[in-house]
């Protein structure tokens, strides 16, 4: 990808609430604070690439009719060192009047639930010491991770997995105006290797276009195969032909040379198995096998042991397509 050119999931980005896809509950609900000019916190929770901070820029450009200079600030809560900036930033900001009608100026703060209790009780705190003149949106992956204080003073919205017809449309809409070629097949790929994740299938889409000028099966493979994603399925096959040793080795190098996160080893293989031609009672036996060493991993076990493990359950497994091609 050229330097210059500009990401695609930037220049995409939706300015306004109207002109997101899907969303249509969420964008109905930020629709009333913006005819009323008025809202509570809000608290927006939902895995990667879900419309958080889209939502939350789009409603802070609506409220304030795009004259959002000085009326809003955006905070990240882990980058940040620690939350005596946060406090600072936020009281510094909040001295000065909001500018319009609008009586309040916003303050959009992403990845709060990467932040200590501590940190969200004095979070919670700062909070109430500017309600008056301040509204926060705080943003997080995990609702759990948030704690209730917080959560019960704000309107919590949820983002679930954009559908993939969504995700689909988009693409398209993205290609033709960048007048980039595209073959159907292609992107129906992107849209399940993205599994409801829209930055990361803009990016997919965006990278296969940079490989052959158009987004191809065989671009977005050669992408989705560099990004190393293609990859896993690899370690799946290797041990379902029976070759324990090349799919732990494989398995090692994504680990440790590529430092691809074990989650999602694991939940590649899960679709991996669903997939395969095992018998259905091999396939339940495998499944729960998977169940406990996604647990183990969770709670801090060793991943390229419990990895192997199961790699080498799915190896010995009498399936009948292995039968009948070896
Ligand atoms: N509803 C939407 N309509 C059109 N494009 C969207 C929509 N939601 C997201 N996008 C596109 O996907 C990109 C990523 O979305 P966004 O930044 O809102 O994700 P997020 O939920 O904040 O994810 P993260 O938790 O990783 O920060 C945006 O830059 C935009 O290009
Ligand atoms: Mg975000």
């Amino acid at each position: 990808m050229m330097e210059t050119e500009q990401v695609w999931t930037e220049k995409y980005r939706p300015r306004r609430l109207s002109e997101m896809v899907d969303r249509e509950e969420i964008v109905k609900r930020l629709e009333t604070f913006v005819k009323t000019k008025n809202m509570p916190h809000l608290l927006f929770v939902g895995p990667p690439g879900t419309s958080k901070t889209t939502s939350a820029l789009a409603l802070v450009y609506d409220m304030y009719n795009g004259n959002v200079s000085g009326n809003y600030i955006e905070l990240n809560a882990s980058d940040e060192r620690g939350i005596d900036v946060i406090r600072s930033r936020v009281k510094e900001f909040a001295r000065s009047v909001p500018l319009g009608e609008v009586p309040f100026k916003i303050i959009i703060l992403d990845e709060c639930d990467s932040t200590t209790e501590e940190a969200q009780q004095a979070l919670r705190r700062t909070m109430e010491r500017y309600s008056n003149t301040t509204r926060f949106i705080l943003i997080a992956n995990e609702l759990y991770k948030i704690i209730e204080p917080i959560q019960s003073r704000c309107a919590v919205f949820r983002f679930s997995p954009l559908p993939d017809n969504a995700i689909l449309e988009r693409l398209k809409e993205i290609a033709t105006k960048e007048n980039i070629k595209y073959e159907e097949e292609a992107l129906k790929m992107i849209v399940e290797k993205s599994e409801g994740d829209m930055r990361k299938a803009i990016n997919f889409a965006q990278g296969a276009a940079a490989i052959e000028g158009a987004i191809t099966v065989k671009s977005v493979k050669d992408f989705i195969g560099y990004a190393g994603i293609g990859k896993i399925d690899q370690v799946f096959e290797k041990a379902f032909h029976g070759d324990l040793e090349a799919a732990i080795n494989t398995l090692n190098n994504l680990l440790y040379n590529e430092g691809i996160p074990p989650r999602e080893i694991i939940r590649e293989i899960h679709k991996n198995i669903m997939q395969a031609s095992f018998s259905s009672q091999e396939k339940a036996d495998v499944v729960s096998m998977l169940a406990d060493v996604e647990y183990r991993v969770r709670s801090g076990g060793d991943p390229e042991i419990q990895i192997s493990a199961l790699l080498a359950k799915i190896s010995m497994l009498p399936s009948e397509k292995r039968r009948k091609q070896s």
